[in-house]
């Protein structure tokens, strides 16, 4: 059958596994890239090419020629987030497995599954009636270094009428979204050194500086328990939502117990109380710490006083921050909370700017004509938590960037057990092919 098909080639290119941030995956990202562009000329892409890498490189096509038809981008990413912690999978994550109509792998969601629902759209149409570019990267989970480096040295890449970026969800199962915003991102590590070496802890603890008390003391000093970030000036060019547009997220299907019990399952929410979790989600910058490393960490028991301690952090920013002030923002509180016997230094990893999207183009008013007809409703506009950092520039040539996304909240990217509905997948499929076919007859 078709869909055996379709489920068949999706799990090989699942199989892959391309962990951008991990070098020793650099050779899976590479046949993740060989993957894609096989794809692409079996669509009859011409000029399909690997650009600015070896290792991660940006996998570029040009669809058959359609003289006098719209040029639509198609933008996606190939690449992975790790998989671990590896114990708290159901099955393993690079060998996808179906239970219960749900695709099970790390990518199903995140980017992969979403990027095949584009191309397999596209296959679909047969002769497509849109002229079609690919920019299908390998480095998004860690700050889209290479496209960036690609897209500084050759614009005219992302010069068509309409960009498509599919790598989100619905706002709510049956509710497709279009987004309006995404975060920015400011990743950083923060080492705190208190002496020369390690010492023991009996013959030094009690007089000498402990690494790892001084970097938790600081990080517990950059929010206060209400959830405030305590950085000074970071809240200052955070523009509020509108009235409207609160007033439109409270018509969203989201009830914040729901939430809580069904998607975070924790105790408690955290954050800003006076804010709806809504807007702590999508219009307030974060502060997280990702994990702290240093000391003795190992099996069984070590006294010892660390020398040195690393934090891994990061921000998500809101329009209308910059990344270049919130990193002078966050190295400024962070040498003001050290104490002045311990040298603290912040190396940033990678980082984004927020992006603001009006969503009047005609083009977005096609993608909701084709999930209304394939999902029976229109798209909502919505605001995204997560980043997709060459945003911004994907639109520098003046096109409507287009966000949206086939997958549901429940899909848990990035975690354990991350799956795509398979009815998401198979409507996916109907709603780009439409939209494509929308696009070509209506013309950009
Ligand atoms: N697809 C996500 C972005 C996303 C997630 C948008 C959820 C909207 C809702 C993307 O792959 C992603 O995870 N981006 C990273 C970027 C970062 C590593 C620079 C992110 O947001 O953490
Ligand atoms: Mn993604
Ligand atoms: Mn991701």
């Amino acid at each position: 059958m078709e869909t055996d098909r379709l489920l068949r080639e999706l799990s090989n290119f699942l199989r892959i596994p391309s962990v951008s941030t991990l070098p020793e995956h650099n050779a899976d990202c590479r046949a993740a890239a060989d993957w894609v562009a096989a794809e692409l000329r079996r669509l009859d892409c011409r000029d399909v090419q690997f650009l600015g890498s070896e290792m991660h490189p940006v996998v570029w096509g040009v669809g058959p020629d359609v003289p006098g038809a719209p040029t639509l981008l198609i933008y996606g990413h190939y690449d992975v987030q790790p998989p671990d912690p590896l114990g708290e999978w159901t099955s393993p994550p690079f060998e996808p497995t179906v239970r219960r109509g749900r695709l099970y792998a790390r990518g199903a969601a995140d980017d992969k599954g979403q990027v095949f629902c584009l191309l397999k759209a596209i296959e679909a149409c047969g002769r497509p009636p849109v002229n079609l570019r690919f920019l299908i990267e390998g480095e998004e989970e860690y700050g889209s270094t290479v496209l960036f480096e690609v897209l500084e040295r050759e614009p005219e890449r992302t010069r068509a009428d309409v960009v498509l970026v599919a790598d989100m969800s619905y706002v709510a199962p049956g509710w497709p979204a279009v987004y309006t915003t995404l975060r920015g991102m400011c990743y950083a590590e923060i080492t705190v050194r208190t002496a020369k070496s390690d010492l023991h802890s009996g013959e030094y603890g009690g007089a000498a500086p402990n690494a790892h008390e001084e970097l938790c003391r600081l990080l517990a000093r950059l929010k206060t328990p209400d959830g405030r970030i305590h950085i000074p000036g970071l809240y200052d060019t955070v523009k509020p939502p509108s009235r409207a547009e609160r007033a439109t997220w409270k018509r969203l299907p989201f009830k914040e117990k729901e939430f809580l019990k069904e998607r975070v399952q924790a105790k408690a929410l955290t954050g800003m109380k006076k804010y709806s979790v809504l807007e702590r989600l999508w219009a307030l910058p974060t502060f997280e710490i990702h994990g702290i490393t240093g000391g003795f960490t190992g099996d069984g028991a070590k006294t010892v006083i660390p020398a040195e301690a690393t934090a891994k952090v990061s921000l998500r920013l809101v329009p209308a921050q910059t990344l270049k002030t919130v990193q002078r923002q966050l190295a400024g509180a962070v040498k003001r909370l050290a104490p002045n016997y311990a040298d603290a230094t912040v190396r940033f990893l990678h980082g984004a700017d927020p992006a603001e999207i009006e969503v009047t183009h005609p083009s977005y008013q096609l993608l909701d004509r084709a999930f209304k007809a394939v999902v029976g409703r229109g798209t909502v506009a919505a605001r995204a938590g997560g980043s997709i950092p060459v945003v911004p520039a994907l639109g520098k040539s003046g096109a409507p960037v287009i966000l949206t996304g086939i997958g549901l909240p429940d899909d848990r990217l990035h975690a354990p057990d991350e799956k795509l509905d398979l009815t998401q997948l198979w409507d996916g499929i109907r709603v780009f092919r439409r939209f494509y076919e929308l696009l070509g007859h209506k013309g950009a």
